[in-house]
């Protein structure tokens, strides 16, 4: 991980600390995780809660010398307060037509059971994926936690730092969808918008300027593909009138302050954008990969987002770091 990225993240992590929050590691019988915990709790970025069978854990703990006294351990197959999640999970699930029986299987598996504390404000964040795969992590957010208010979609964005651009040193965009949405409609869209400026401001205090991206601007081209971000851009100002955003808008005009006033006069977004909204997730990926690779930028991510309490999710090539890091941000996302 560069230099420049280990600022950002610093400052994530030194703002973690000051809110002394819980988060749940799902993943306790993986030795990445249990060197995560160590780290957390010696660094005192977050509290930890592992879950997994006690006795792996016990065995990992002391391989690893993390001592069992600082974190909290729950099985959750033998946990006292299963029940109640298994009731509560039937309720959530109700007009799928989940039985008790499935509900109580799903529920002592340690994603869900996570997401569950998480929901019930017992943890503040979970985070996992060193094991799981992307889509499992989602599914136990998405059918736990739920979504945020007025928000339709869960996605996943990238902080792009950059080392420098223009005057500015370690400049921080925020890009979206990168990973999870492959072909957003106009609706889901702007919930990915709203969703990533959301993300900015929680990440880096920044007030967070949208960037509705397109291969046009305000009309210079017209296609299907035009109308579908105009639409969002309309369904965003409708549903988050807080948020600062415009579109459509090409790259170059929405980060290039010159090129903004020529190609969108009178735009306050124009040239000076710093959240990324790509049309598909084709141009998100691909948007940063590029950024990545010839611009020198880290991008740390995905950092899954939209739902109504964080449940983070990691690459299975994570490190214990990547766990550490992904910690705080997921500490930052619960808000105030
Ligand atoms: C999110 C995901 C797990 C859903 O998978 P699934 O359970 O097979 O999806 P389904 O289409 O059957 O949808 C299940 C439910 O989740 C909802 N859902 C699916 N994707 C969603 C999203 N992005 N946001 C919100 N809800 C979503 C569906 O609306 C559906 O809701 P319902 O149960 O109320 O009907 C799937 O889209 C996925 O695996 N995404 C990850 C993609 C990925 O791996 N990207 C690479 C990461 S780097």
């Amino acid at each position: 991980m560069s230099a420049s990225n280990n600022q950002v993240l610093e400052s994530i992590k030194q703002k973690a600390r000051a809110k002394n929050r819980k988060v749940v590691l799902p993943e306790g019988t993986e030795p990445r995780t249990i060197q995560a915990a160590k780290t957390m709790v010696a660094e005192k970025i977050a509290r930890v809660t592992l879950l997994g069978d006690k006795n792996e854990i016990a065995k990992l703990a002391k391989e690893h010398g993390l001592n069992l006294d600082t974190v909290e351990v729950i099985d959750p197959a033998h946990a006292d307060n299963l029940d109640e999640f298994v009731d509560a999970f039937c309720e959530l699930r109700k007009k799928k037509g989940i039985t008790k029986d499935e509900a109580a299987k799903t529920m002592k598996t340690v994603l869900f059971y996570g997401a569950m504390m998480v929901r019930k404000d017992i943890a503040d964040a979970s985070v996992a994926g060193a094991v799981n795969t992307t889509g499992d992590v989602l599914r136990a957010g998405i059918q736990v936690i739920g979504l945020a208010p007025n928000i339709t979609t869960v996605s996943g964005a990238f902080m792009m730092t950059i080392p420098k651009y223009r005057d500015t040193v370690n400049k921080v965009f925020m890009y979206a969808d990168g990973a999870v949405v492959p072909n957003p409609n106009a609706e889901q869209l702007a919930s990915i918008a709203a969703a990533t400026a959301q993300t900015m401001k929680s990440l880096t205090g920044e007030e967070p300027r949208v960037a509705m991206l397109s291969f046009s601007t305000k009309g210079s081209a017209k296609h299907e593909d035009v109308d579908k971000v105009l639409a969002a851009l309309e369904i965003l100002k409708k549903n988050h009138p807080h948020i600062k955003a415009d579109g459509e808008l090409q790259l170059d005009a929405a980060i290039v302050p010159e090129i903004g006033k020529k190609k969108a006069p009178g735009s306050d977004i124009a040239g000076n954008a710093n959240v990324l909204i790509f049309p598909d997730l084709d141009a998100g990926n691909i948007g940063y990969k590029l950024t990545e690779r010839l611009a020198g930028a880290t991008a740390t991510g995905p950092i899954i987002q939209g739902m109504a309490k964080p449940a983070n999710d990691l690459s299975r090539g994570c490190s214990a770091q990547d766990i550490v890091d992904v910690s705080a941000i997921a500490v930052l996302m619960r808000g105030e």
